[in-house]
């Protein structure tokens, strides 16, 4: 079978804010190996793109392919075994309030109130209660909690403290919002508003974002750029610009544009996974 043509960055169409051209965020030919024992695992390939000011960029593939490393590598949580990451053209060498992280499990503070949540950060930052106040305020209002504010986590719906954890991202004003599979325990329904909703908030926020998840629909819905991961192990297989105008709504999902998108990305994850079958047939993992 033919491979499929790459597209590249100009065949994007124009959006509703500007994109700056120069890379906000450089992952330069990054490479993840973990050992243990005896045991040699490569997590993550020759993994190189760039993601521009303002942009929401997707990353999908399938579980155990590398995306937890490549965010928690980008985060600098995790070293790589070879290449680097530039943020603002400086090479990232640790964690930083720089890049605000949201994740699948949830993780606020079960003992602090959503305001205290999202305010947390800001008070490590040494902001005064009335500068934190006007903050928390601004995010309760973009995520749509204005009145939970007092409320502890536990008491809230999963899609409620999702929301306040991308809302507890947010207030610490980050340059890049990495998000590994935030959606990926709510049910259908939720899910479908949490990705308006994020949506929404980053048209409004400007922020540039990097999410990654195993949902194809989710990564069209989402993005600027999807990019499409191999299976084992994790490198980047195509890039493919997504050029339906925004804002977009849910219904874009059903549309002409948004099926052919899906059918040349299910087309090129059956290619994997028919390639991760017959090494399994082959014998490879015997
Ligand atoms: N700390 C670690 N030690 C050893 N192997 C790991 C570690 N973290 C991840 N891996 C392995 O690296 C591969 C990619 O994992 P991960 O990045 O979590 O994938 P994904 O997020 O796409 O599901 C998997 O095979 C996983 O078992
Ligand atoms: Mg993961």
């Amino acid at each position: 079978m033919a491979a499929l043509p790459i597209k590249h960055l100009h065949d994007l169409e124009p959006r509703l804010h500007p994109v700056k051209l120069e890379a906000k965020l450089r992952i330069h030919n990054v490479s993840k190996v973990f050992e243990q024992k005896n045991q040699r695992v490569t997590a993550l390939e020759d993994t190189h793109f760039d993601v521009r000011e303002g942009e929401f960029v997707t990353i999908l593939g399938p579980s155990g392919c590398g995306k937890s490393t490549l965010l928690k590598i980008i985060a600098g949580l995790t070293e790589p075994s070879s290449g680097y990451v530039m943020l603002n053209n400086r090479r990232i060498s640790g964690p930083g309030a720089d890049r605000g992280m949201v994740f699948q499990a949830y993780t606020l503070f079960p003992w602090l109130t959503v305001e205290e949540n999202i305010g947390f950060g800001l008070k490590l930052k040494g902001l005064s209660k009335a500068q934190r106040q006007e903050i928390v305020q601004h995010y309760l209002d973009l995520i749509g909690l204005s009145g939970f504010g007092s409320m502890y986590p536990n008491n809230l719906s999963g899609g409620m403290q999702q929301r306040v954890a991308i809302a507890r991202a947010l207030a610490n004003d980050p340059d890049v919002l990495l998000m590994d599979e935030p959606f990926g325990a709510l049910d259908a329904q939720t899910r479908t508003v949490m990705q308006e909703l994020l949506l929404q908030v980053w048209e409004t926020s400007h922020k540039t974002i990097l999410f990654v998840t195993h949902d194809i629909d989710e990564a069209i819905f989402m993005g600027d750029r999807v990019y499409v991961m191999t299976a084992r192990p994790g490198r980047l297989k195509a890039e493919i610009p997504i050029p339906i105008p925004r804002p977009r709504e849910f219904s874009v999902k059903t549309t002409g544009e948004f099926m052919e998108l899906k059918a040349e990305i299910l087309e090129l994850i059956r290619e994997e996974s028919w390639k991760a079958a017959n090494e399994i047939r082959d014998g490879e993992f015997a």
